[in-house]
């Protein structure tokens, strides 16, 4: 049975398992809001922590830093996937301590290093040589011992955009074979640091589950042999990626791919004496926000064509400018059957400032509200300044 997360209910766009009436939100409309219903999150968390052989959920709280949504991920007894220490300062309004975080990141400054290990962090995980030299070093002067991760590159084609595929045989992220070869190596030669974990993480917005078998079947041999040169190596952290149809918002599709990926890790990795772990973003936030934006001018140009310019554009959205990302666009209430086709656009000045070109849209008028979907994750944490129009809010059903 599916479950829409946007419904009509005669003329009115309906939003979430509760079918909220987005009428409602723009009342008192001024600028361009983000409208999140934290229950869709707090389903997917729940979907996730039922699999019998996961050790942790992280979030990787880049998809969306909201310190609501933080907290509700505390509340749910998950840790962070930060790429900062600016992230986890921020975590820690929320209630994070030390020992929630996995810290990734392809440039940890020997600053933040330092704050890592001071913080006694559960996990950095390591993408270089020199951020491993680092480490000991730092380590060895304030006395610790610390836990590492290796973020192996895996080389598997993650079948996305190749803009978010991380796994790439020239891909910046992680240590190549050799490299974690020589870091294993120098990790057993020097007491301040542990190697407790392997991971990998193949890119985002994952469709074909079927690629994190090809990882597997790469990294558990590897794990196995890094295991007998460092014996307290016990986790195993899958990463994150897994995507969204951004064409078809339906909660039980989702379920099904996350089912059919749980499924393939227990399969892949019931003969693994491991503690799981996963990194997740975009599968639970981003169908958790959707972004109201008022239909702020209509123009047609010689040639025929229509353009639906909202106020909400690049500047919140960076997606569909940055890598072409697809988000539904649907009015909040519909004026009728008709129709005209448009290029829905924002109002930043660059012609990259794209969100949809061609649509086929009920009709609409100045003044209208458009809900553009599925915007929890990459969204409201990417907004820049650019052009200095007023801020958006954030609000909670
Ligand atoms: C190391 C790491 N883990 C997890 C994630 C989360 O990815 P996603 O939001 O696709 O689940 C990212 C995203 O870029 C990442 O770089």
């Amino acid at each position: 049975m599916s479950r829409k997360l946007f419904t009509y209910q005669g003329t009115d766009l309906h939003f979430g398992p509760n079918a909220y009436p987005l009428k409602s939100a723009v009342k008192n409309y001024q600028q361009p809001i983000w409208l999140y219903d934290l229950a869709i999150i707090e389903e997917r968390v729940r979907w996730i922590q039922s699999w019998p052989q996961l050790g942790r959920l992280h979030y990787a709280m880049k998809a969306n830093f909201n310190l609501d949504i933080l907290k509700l991920f505390k509340k749910l007894n998950c840790g962070l996937d930060v790429v900062s220490v600016g992230e986890m300062k921020h975590a820690l309004k929320a209630g994070f301590t030390g020992a929630d975080f996995i810290f990734s990141g392809v440039a940890k400054s020997r600053a933040e290093l330092a704050w890592a290990i001071e913080n006694e962090i559960y996990q950095i995980n390591v993408e270089s040589f020199s951020e491993l030299k680092r480490i000991i070093d730092i380590a060895n002067q304030q006395k610790k011992i610390v836990s590492v991760d290796l973020r192996v590159n895996p080389e598997v084609d993650a079948e996305t955009h190749p803009s978010i595929a991380t796994a790439l045989k020239d891909s910046k992220f992680g240590l190549d074979f050799p490299a974690a070869q020589l870091a294993i190596d120098l990790i057993a030669q020097n007491k301040c640091v542990q190697l407790k974990a392997l991971s990998f993480h193949l890119g985002s917005q994952i469709m074909n589950v079927k690629v994190f078998e090809k990882a597997l079947t790469i990294m558990k041999p590897f794990y196995q042999k890094a295991k007998s040169i460092c014996p307290e190596l016990d986790r195993f952290d899958l990463g994150g990626g897994l995507g969204i149809d951004y064409k078809n918002a339906d909660s039980a599709i989702d379920q099904q791919r996350w089912d059919e990926l749980a499924a393939l890790f227990s399969r892949e990795l019931k003969a693994m004496n491991a503690f799981l772990l996963l990194e997740m973003g975009r599968f639970l936030v981003a169908r958790s926000s959707v972004l109201i934006a008022r239909v702020e001018i209509i123009k047609e140009v010689l040639n025929g064509k229509k353009f639906m310019i909202l106020d909400a554009g690049m500047s919140l959205l960076m997606r569909p400018a940055l890598y072409q990302a697809y988000h539904e666009i649907l009015p909040i209430y519909k004026r009728g059957e008709e129709t005209e086709t448009y290029d829905i656009v924002g109002p930043i000045c660059e012609s990259t400032d794209v969100l949809m070109l061609n649509k086929k849209f009920s009709k609409v008028e100045e003044g209208d509200f458009v809900a553009i979907c599925d915007t929890g994750a990459y969204g409201a944490a990417m907004t820049s300044r650019y052009n200095l129009r007023e801020e958006s809010a954030e609000i909670f059903i």
